[in-house]
């Protein structure tokens, strides 16, 4: 009995100890609009990039589902989605929605929280210095929370929560989300190789995170201080579960819409290659197991990594991979190994970028890195990806003027979405008066009918602050429009780079970001006329409508023309006379 009350009074100061960050008593909130208009004038820290910071980690808290806690810092979100798995007889309720309407994605959710468990374990100090750790930590347990819900045991992960197929296209507020929801899971039998990596990966980042696993700290800054064992191993534990899951599977290994068809329509996984590797990579660095760091490597040559080497998101993550191997062998020799064939790896891919040779991706008019294809349906994203990888990795360069060009070519990317691109827009909603305003989000809309989404209400209820937009078209136009869901939609994989970059420029920018210095009026002076080119507006595609300076090009080379028309058919004209006359004569 006595062991037994130990164990019990041990186990719970364990539990005080190490729990979740207490949340400012009075809480941060998102300045005004007008406020991102205006300069700081402040050096170091400055608190424009932790506003930003503030604000993009906001974004998820707008993205909550399930019960909210009586200190919710979104006003206009209600509870939602309690009963969600209760037919499946497992408790789903929580965590966040996946875009701008009501699904639950455990796919690019695993991704997203991979990526900013990653980012806030190399550039964690930047939360710090933000006063955002404690609204970091809390933002990452409702998620992984989760996640560990929906990993019902070693081998069932739940996968999907209702789909557009399935609430037929709902269109509305948080208080009547349709049921039944149905509810999706990967097992034993019926695997998906892919999604339980992922989340395997995501765990496992984040364990490091919370144990501060650091990196060597002359190298990366050290991680946000949100230290909390108990949570790290138990974040390990599924990690391991889940990659065991993933490559032993009695199914096999296969992507996840084999088995569960309904996520294709909107996440479906061209591979599952990249997401083994990464998993593997990360529980590497978390157990200091070299063996991992191997199976790594083998899968990197088993898979072909190197022929896919493209564009890094929520469904390829490869060119984030030769970082990852990089990071390790460099800082942990004895994990990792071959770092100088790594680092040639990631700079023969980032040289491609950086240098426009051989690329992946080309420029578009404006500045923008553009993936065909892939930047359709959601342009920032990718470029934001690459900007952030080529921060990371900007210490590890063979040389210091690799480092210089790959930190320029990063914050060119950057500069584009907060402003200095040709809409003069920064693509975050709610921090610059010239951000986007009506960003295709059903709950932040507050219509109720899908037919009149552009105008029923004309302007959205509410502002969704800090959320980050799909973005412009390739011809860098971005048009406004809510039911244009490749630009105007928000999702979390959406804002899991920019939460990244915000921290790293927290912990080294002294300037203020490029937005302050646009005023009210900058975007409606250059709107486009006509209608965007992709998926929602294909007929856009065929002829870029022209903006006000090549109108004028236009008109000046109209003129020209005509001109050089005008005199020549006057030419032409006086030699017909000529002729005439002449002819006159010969007849004569
Ligand atoms: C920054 O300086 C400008 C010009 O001196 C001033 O108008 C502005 O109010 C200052 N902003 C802040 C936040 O102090
Ligand atoms: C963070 O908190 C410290 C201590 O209260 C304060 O001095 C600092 O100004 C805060 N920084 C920001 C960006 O809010
Ligand atoms: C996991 O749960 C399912 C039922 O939900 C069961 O069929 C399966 O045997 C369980 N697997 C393990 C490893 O416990
Ligand atoms: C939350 O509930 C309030 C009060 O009923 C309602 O006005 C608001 O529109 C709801 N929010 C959403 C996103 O539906
Ligand atoms: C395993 O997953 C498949 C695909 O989601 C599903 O059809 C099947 O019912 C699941 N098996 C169990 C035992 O739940
Ligand atoms: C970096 O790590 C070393 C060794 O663990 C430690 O002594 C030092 O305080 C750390 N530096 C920072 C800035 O955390
Ligand atoms: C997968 O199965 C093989 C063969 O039984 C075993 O050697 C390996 O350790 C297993 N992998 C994992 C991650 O459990
Ligand atoms: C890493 O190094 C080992 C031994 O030095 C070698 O066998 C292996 O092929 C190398 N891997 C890569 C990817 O170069």
């Amino acid at each position: 009995m006595y062991p037994a009350l130990l164990a019990l009074v041990l186990h719970t100061a364990s539990l005080l100890v190490a729990a979740q960050l207490t949340l400012p008593s009075s809480p941060w909130q998102p300045p005004d609009i007008s406020d991102g208009a205006k300069s700081s004038n402040e050096s170091y820290p400055n608190s424009k990039w932790s506003t930003l910071l503030g604000e993009a980690l906001y974004f998820y808290e707008a993205q909550r589902s399930g019960e909210l806690p009586s200190n919710k810092r979104v006003p206009w979100r209600n509870s939602s989605a309690l009963d969600d798995g209760r037919e499946a007889r497992v408790d789903l309720a929580g965590g966040y929605y996946d875009a701008g309407d009501y699904s639950k994605q455990t796919f690019p959710l695993a991704f997203s929280l991979t990526s900013i468990c990653w980012g806030a374990t190399d550039f964690g100090k930047g939360y710090d210095l933000a006063n955002q750790t404690a609204y970091l930590d809390d933002m990452l347990r409702w998620g992984l929370d989760w996640l560990i819900k929906a990993h019902t045991n070693e081998s069932t992960l739940w996968v999907l929560v209702a789909s557009k197929d399935s609430d037929g296209s709902y269109w509305g507020g948080d208080r009547t989300i349709p049921i039944p929801r149905p509810v999706y899971q990967v097992n034993d039998t019926n695997p998906g190789t892919d999604v339980a990596a992922q989340t395997a990966a995501a765990f496992a980042a984040c364990s490091n995170l919370y144990a501060n696993r650091a990196l060597d700290n002359s190298t990366f800054s050290t991680p946000a201080s949100l230290k909390d064992d108990t949570y790290a191993d138990t974040l390990l534990t599924h990690a391991q579960q889940l990659y065991k899951f993933a490559v032993n599977a009695t199914g096999g290994r296969k992507v996840y819409q084999k088995s569960v068809p309904e996520v294709a329509s909107a996440y479906a996984s061209s591979d599952y290659g990249d997401e083994l590797t990464m998993a593997a990579l990360f529980l590497s660095w978390a157990t200091g197991d070299q063996q991992l760091f191997l199976e790594a490597e083998g899968y990197w040559e088993q898979y072909k990594l190197a022929e896919s080497n493209r564009v890094y998101n929520w469904d390829s993550k490869v060119p984030a991979l030769p970082v990852l191997f990089s990071q390790i062998s460099k800082t942990q020799p004895n994990v990792g190994s071959n770092f100088s064939t790594w680092q040639r790896i990631a700079e023969t891919y980032f040289d491609s970028i950086v240098n426009k040779k051989d690329s992946p991706a080309y420029m578009t008019g404006g500045g923008l890195l553009w993936f065909e294809g892939d930047s359709n349906s959601a342009s920032l994203n990718p470029a934001l990806n690459v900007a952030m990888l080529l921060r990371r990795f900007s210490p590890l360069t063979t040389s210091s003027e690799k480092k210089a060009d790959y930190l320029a070519f990063a914050d060119s990317q950057f500069e584009y979405t907060l402003g200095k691109n040709p809409m003069s827009m920064p693509f975050i909603v709610g921090l610059n008066p010239n951000s986007p305003s009506k960003p295709h989000s059903a709950p932040a809309h507050g219509g109720n009918d899908v037919e009149t989404i552009n105008t029923d209400p004309e302007n959205n209820a509410y502002t969704i602050y800090g959320a980050l937009v799909g973005g412009p078209d390739r011809w860098d136009r971005y048009f406004d429009i809510r039911n244009d869901w490749p630009q105007s939609e928000v999702a979390l994989d959406y804002n899991a780079p920019l939460l990244t970059l915000a921290s790293m420029h927290t912990l080294s920018a002294t300037k203020d970001p490029y937005y302050v210095q646009l005023q009210e009026g900058a975007y409606l002076s250059v709107k486009p006329s006509g209608i965007p080119c992709d998926a929602v507006y294909p007929e856009g595609c065929r002829a870029p409508a022209m903006n006000k300076g090549a109108k004028i090009a236009m008109a000046v080379c109209l003129t020209v023309v005509s001109l050089v028309v005008f005199g020549l058919s006057g030419y032409y004209i006086f030699i017909l006379i000529r002729n005439a006359k002449e002819g006159t004569e010969y007849t004569a």
